[in-house]
């Protein structure tokens, strides 16, 4: 796009909210909320120093995700030389590393998606629900007696990982290697880079050799409880299997995926109810009382209201395009912000009030289209056994500090907190 700004486009522009400031990762919504309705589709530079187009109204945003002319495939994006290695874009030097579902487009991206969904069912994810469970208490074992906690460190960031390596099949004895590299992967805002790419590193080194060992003792029958990276290796479709990398791939962005997002849906969903009384005594009731709809109804109303992906990953124009009105060039990156759609008051009545009983509830927050979410039958697990958990064994559960001293994640993706100190009536130790 180089065509000059009308005038009426230069005075939005200037009356534009700014973005990705510290306030705007606090609470972002006031400014999705100016743009879904004076510049639904609005071009911005990114604080890397790309430009990307933000889509923020409902019906325009399940438009663009379901768009075949937005390609995932990073390489129809010409990234400029000044914001190389900075913007997040998967680049060629990642190539290896980084083809997975969501960076390629059909056909590759339809077999290999039909592939691990014969590993990765929801039958598969409902027999794990029992270790879910275990996971959950004993994590609130290790601080139930103390009476305060931090939720992400001590709750939120493990149970995912331990969940997610435990389905894969990495063996007890190595899983908290992947918590301190998962630990450096969710540190990135302040981190050291170098340490983050090393993390990727050696998980990616780990999963491709477990799969090698695995494939090499893989029984010729599935055996009940049989674990994903097995399935992974033994998922076939006409004939065709994931080769060891497509393998090791799979793994590596299930854990990617699968991991962060989770920590912050229970952050962010833990953070929503002790913040609204009223709707989390409902849900406490509700849940002593055996009645799972509303627990259902809740962990989807939390996705919709504060949801842990911010933004979808990076979509590039593959031929010009309109959206909403919008001309759009080839090779614009155009990031679809759930956040925003999932608050337009277009799509969803009272869009900022909490209603965890919300039924018409159609959010965007697992994504639309050929890329939705994988393990959303996992995420929907998680959440609600985690949630269930802590309202059920930890009753009076509170937040110990102001909520205006918590502080968010500044990422462009991902929306979470970075600490969550609360406290609560000590549990005495059960023999
Ligand atoms: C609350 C937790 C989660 C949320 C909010 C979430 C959200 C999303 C969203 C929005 C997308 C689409 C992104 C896009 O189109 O740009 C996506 C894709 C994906 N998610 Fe999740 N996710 C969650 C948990 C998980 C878990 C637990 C796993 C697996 C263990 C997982 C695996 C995936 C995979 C593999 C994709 C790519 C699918 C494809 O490209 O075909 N997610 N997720």
């Amino acid at each position: 796009m180089t065509d000059e700004p009308s005038p009426t486009e230069a005075a939005l522009d200037a009356a534009a909210p700014e973005l990705f400031t510290w306030e705007f990762a606090t609470n972002p919504y006031p400014a999705y909320a100016w743009l879904r309705e004076h510049a639904p589709v609005h071009r911005t530079r990114l604080p890397s120093g790309v430009e990307a187009w933000l889509v923020t109204r409902y019906a325009d945003a399940r438009q663009a995700l379901a768009d075949a002319r937005l390609s995932k495939n990073p390489a129809h994006h010409d990234e400029p030389e000044h914001a190389k290695g900075k913007t997040g874009i998967p680049g060629e030097r990642k190539a290896e590393l980084m083809t997975h579902l969501l960076n390629i487009d059909p056909p590759d991206h339809t077999r290999l998606r039909r592939l691990v969904s014969k590993a990765f069912t929801p039958r598969r994810v409902a027999e794990f629900a029992p270790r879910v469970q275990e996971l959950a208490d004993g994590l609130i074992d290790r601080f139930a007696e103390r009476g305060s906690a931090d939720l992400i460190h001590e709750f939120a960031f493990p149970l995912p990982i331990y969940a997610i390596c435990d389905l894969l099949g990495v063996p007890r004895e190595d899983q908290d290697d992947f918590r301190d590299w998962a630990g450096m992967m969710i540190r990135h805002g302040g981190g050291p880079r170098g340490g983050v790419a090393r993390s990727v590193k050696k998980m990616r080194g780990y999963l491709a050799e477990l799969i090698h060992r695995k494939r090499a003792a893989l029984p010729e029958h599935p055996a009940p409880g049989e674990d994903l990276i097995s399935g992974l290796i033994r998922a076939s479709d006409h004939g065709e299997h994931l080769t060891e990398n497509e393998a090791a791939a799979m793994a590596f962005i299930l854990l990617f995926a699968g991991f962060e997002t989770t920590v912050n849906l229970i952050g962010n969903g833990t953070y929503a109810l002790l913040t609204h009384p009223e709707q989390r005594t409902r849900l406490q009731k509700a849940i002593e009382a055996n009645e799972s709809g509303l627990l259902e109804t809740a962990v989807e109303e939390l996705l919709r209201y504060d949801g842990p992906v911010e933004l979808a990953t990076w979509r590039f124009a593959t031929q010009p395009l309109t959206i909403g009105g919008q001309s759009i060039d080839t090779g614009d990156p155009v990031l679809v912000v759930l956040a925003a759609a999932d608050r337009d008051p277009a799509r969803f009545p009272d869009p900022d009030t909490l209603d965890l009983a919300r039924r018409d509830n159609q959010h965007l927050g697992y994504g639309h289209g050929i890329h939705y979410c994988l393990g959303a039958p996992l995420a929907r697990l998680e959440g609600q056994t985690a949630l269930a958990t802590l309202l059920t064994r930890l009753p009076d559960l509170e937040l110990a500090v102001d909520p205006v001293e918590l502080r968010w994640r500044g990422g462009l993706i991902m929306r979470g907190l970075r600490t969550l100190p609360v406290e609560f009536t000590p549990l005495e130790r059960s023999e």
